[in-house]
């Protein structure tokens, strides 16, 4: 059959005249493949997927009920543009009552976004010229990087490893990129290594923004999930709100990923150019959804109550890797736990198998035990586990995880 038109009119950035014709398959469409062909291949048997990247429950009934009460309003039903004032307040009492930031002003310094996804995708129209840099940290959630090379930008690769204590060596980064590179990228507590940043390593991303004319695009979707300590906020560092962002988001902190809703704080300059950006992509979030995003904001202990729930399956799933054999520790945030992936497994009754990359590691571990992790192969072979694993309470949540120590506890590891 010969090619329609259309396929002559594909730009490059998404594969020209090939697109769609490549036969490479992605990693997540790769474990979704293997977890249905593991479970067809074992009917009756529980899939316990550890692998899972977003909340295991609804958001809280009040908030739902908020949404509730805002939809019948018939002053919320047009378009929201840049928003109104409720959920810009909202933000700014939020970053000071929970992570200190005092003086952010709520009408130049805020704008909603419709999650931070999409927020990531926006900024680079703002910033990225053909040929600039951004600076990315892998591994990591790439759709800044993505939209920086759609803009004919490049990437330059920040890895973060046990070694660095998975926080970016920028000393690392090489003169002729960081003469070109216009923004420095950063998620903490991050995804997938469960890292935490710390205020010195905030103060150091500062200077080193100041010295080389860089935007800080901070990425805080997890930040108020923590275990350990306070949450931290890269705008609570001297100086952030003169070099950068924070990106702020419902989605994990309020169980809310459905609902695409967060904001965009810090420098005023760039606040408003995202919103330009912003104004001529989308219409802005249903008001009533920002509105109910507001309340969340006004109620941070929803927050603490998922992060209590998250810490209490931590213990045990860490204790559970590490019997394993795993090289688990305890994060002191986000809900993963990241570990080095082994390089061989033997089963009861002897067989072995080798494993090239982590990604080989989670096809098994599907296939064999019905185990569904996240395999990272960019700085180093890894899994992601995540406590987010489906469990209905207490009980479910140690039967669950007696099942993964049974499973796993009938392999050997070889790391
Ligand atoms: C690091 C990171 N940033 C952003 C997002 C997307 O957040 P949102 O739902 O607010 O778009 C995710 C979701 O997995 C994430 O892991």
């Amino acid at each position: 059959m010969t090619d329609s038109y259309i396929q002559n009119l594909f730009a490059e950035r998404i594969g020209g005249r090939d697109y769609g014709k490549a036969t490479v398959v992605y990693k997540f469409e790769k474990i979704k493949r293997a977890r249905r062909a593991a479970m067809a291949a074992n009917p009756g048997v529980e899939l316990i997927n550890v692998g899972v990247g977003e909340p295991d429950e609804m958001a809280f009934p009040e908030v739902v009920a908020k949404l509730h009460e805002e939809a019948r309003k018939p002053e919320n039903r047009s378009y929201a543009d840049n928003g109104d004032g409720a959920l810009k307040e909202a933000a700014g009492r939020y970053l000071e009552r929970v992570y200190g930031v005092k003086g952010i002003d709520a009408e130049t310094e805020v704008i909603h976004s419709i999650g931070s996804k999409s927020a990531l995708s926006l900024l680079p129209g703002a910033l990225i010229n053909p040929g600039d840099y951004a600076l990315m940290t892998i591994p990591g959630y790439p759709i800044f990087g993505t939209h920086t090379q759609y803009y004919g930008g490049r990437v330059h690769n920040l890895p973060l490893t046990e070694t660095n204590g998975y926080l970016p060596d920028l000393e690392s980064i090489p003169k002729e990129v960081l003469s070109k590179a216009k923004a420095l990228v950063l998620n903490y507590p991050n995804n997938p290594t469960g890292a935490s940043a710390t205020p010195e390593f905030f103060a150091k991303v500062v200077a080193f923004a100041r010295r080389h004319n860089l935007v800080v695009v901070h990425d805080a979707a997890y930040a108020a999930l923590v275990y350990e300590g306070k949450p931290l906020s890269f705008l609570a560092t001297p100086g952030a709100k003169e070099v950068g962002v924070e990106l702020h988001s419902t989605s994990k902190t309020f169980n809310m990923t459905g609902w695409r809703c967060g904001f965009v704080a810090g420098n005023a300059l760039l606040v408003k150019a995202y919103g330009d950006v912003k104004d001529n992509s989308d219409s802005g979030q249903f008001l009533a959804i920002q509105h109910a995003a507001a309340y969340c904001f006004d109620h941070p202990e929803i927050t603490e109550k998922i992060a209590a729930k998250y810490s209490r399956r931590m213990g045990p799933l860490v204790e559970t890797l590490r019997s394993a054999g795993f090289a688990a520790r305890r994060p002191k945030g986000s809900f993963f736990c990241y570990v080095p992936a082994p390089k061989a497994a033997k089963l009861k009754g002897g067989r072995r198998v080798e494993f090239k990359n982590a990604e080989e590691v989670t096809e098994w571990l599907l296939m064999e035990k019905l185990i569904s992790t996240v395999p990272w192969d960019e700085a180093c072979a890894s899994l992601r586990f995540s406590v987010t694993f489906a469990a209905t309470d207490p009980e479910d949540e140690k039967r669950v995880m007696a099942e993964l120590s049974r499973r796993l506890s009938e392999v050997e590891f070889e790391f």
